[in-house]
């Protein structure tokens, strides 16, 4: 499936859930977000359907994110159809981690193959304040589920963020020096409560370790590697760095809307379809997919919903 800028996407980004189990300041308004009734997300039913259609239209990566995938009630059930897919070759998942430890072992059996784990802080009083209210040592112990249930290749992803976790630099590149995991900085982006005055150049990760050395970059991000190190550092830099040209990518919300580019409002319903018609929705959508975003000319993000609506 190629976009009008020959861009072949084969990447599906599938939100399973709008709710989460934190309230990280970034993201997530402090009341929270109401509970929306059952009927307005789509069922495990739709949700597989939709990614067979993706998948008949060219997609063969799929990662299930939030709001908090773990917390869909199905999770499990959800994994285990989509993994059954012959066509899908990588069943990924982007977790708070919050729950992780009871969940590490079963999501490998329902078929995950790699876990991407949000991660801001190493300190438990700030990850506490960031989070409102998460616990770190919860984290620490879904991570090492993950090892323990044979997961390869984790990354933790950290949005920088100034006055908050800019002095944790070199313990997180630390990290990713002693384990291997991949460390992933990422630039806060003007979407949602992401609060501008706090943002930070990715760019300053290689100030702070000079002796990080680049080698391949995977997917949007940057990477780089410490002389000694048994994992790598990768920069995420919307901002700075603009990847759009090199998209591979879609979102479906957990509403049924495909959206076609993340900062975008454009938003595709494909609730409702079935068969050639629901694949044509998809075509269509991909079709849409606008060039890049404009975040950098007008310091706001256009995706007309927060990031816990859309998942990353
Ligand atoms: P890998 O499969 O491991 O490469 O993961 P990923 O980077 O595709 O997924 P993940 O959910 O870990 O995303 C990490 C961060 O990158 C999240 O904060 C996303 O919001 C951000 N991100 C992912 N894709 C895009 C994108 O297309 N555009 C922008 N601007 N940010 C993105
Ligand atoms: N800017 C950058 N990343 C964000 N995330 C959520 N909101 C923002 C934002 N405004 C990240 C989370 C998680 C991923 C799914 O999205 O930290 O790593
Ligand atoms: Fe939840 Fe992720 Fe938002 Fe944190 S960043 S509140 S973990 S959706």
């Amino acid at each position: 499936m190629q976009d009008l800028c020959a861009r072949t996407i084969t990447y599906l980004r599938l939100s399973v859930t709008d709710l989460c189990s934190l309230r990280c300041r970034y993201c997530m308004p402090a009341g929270g977000v109401p509970k929306r009734d059952h009927g307005d997300i789509c069922s495990v039913e739709e949700l597989v359907e939709i990614t067979q259609a993706a998948v008949d239209c060219g997609v063969r990566k799929v990662r299930l994110t939030g709001g908090e995938p773990l917390v869909r009630r199905g999770i499990l059930d959800i994994c285990q159809r989509i993994s059954a897919i012959s066509e899908v070759e990588e069943l990924c998942l982007t977790t708070n981690g919050a729950v992780l430890s009871q969940l590490a072992k079963p999501l490998r059996e329902a078929g995950v193959d790699r876990l991407n784990v949000s991660l801001d802080t190493l300190r438990p009083d700030r990850y506490a304040y960031m989070t409102r209210g998460g616990r770190l040592e919860d984290v620490f112990r879904g991570l090492e589920a993950a090892a323990e249930a044979s997961f390869a290749g984790t990354k933790l992803n950290a949005v920088l963020m100034k006055d908050f976790n800019e002095d944790e630099i070199p313990d997180f590149v630390d990290i990713a020096r002693r384990y291997p995991v991949e460390v992933r900085f990422i630039e806060l982006m003007p979407i949602g409560e992401g609060n501008r005055t706090q943002f930070l150049p990715a760019e300053i990760v290689r100030s702070v370790c000079p002796d990080l050395r680049p080698i391949e970059g995977s997917g949007v991000a940057r990477r780089y590697r410490s002389p000694d190190g048994r994992g790598t550092v990768g920069l995420i830099e919307p901002m700075s760095h603009r990847f759009c040209a090199a998209c591979d990518r879609i979102r479906v919300t957990a509403d049924g809307k495909l959206k076609p580019c993340l900062h975008s409002s454009q938003e595709i319903p494909l609730r409702g379809l079935h068969g050639e018609a629901l694949r044509q929705a998809i075509q269509a959508g991909v079709a849409a997919k606008p060039e890049r975003h404009h975040m950098n000319e007008t310091g706001r993000s256009e995706a007309g919903r927060n990031m816990h609506q859309i998942g990353g």
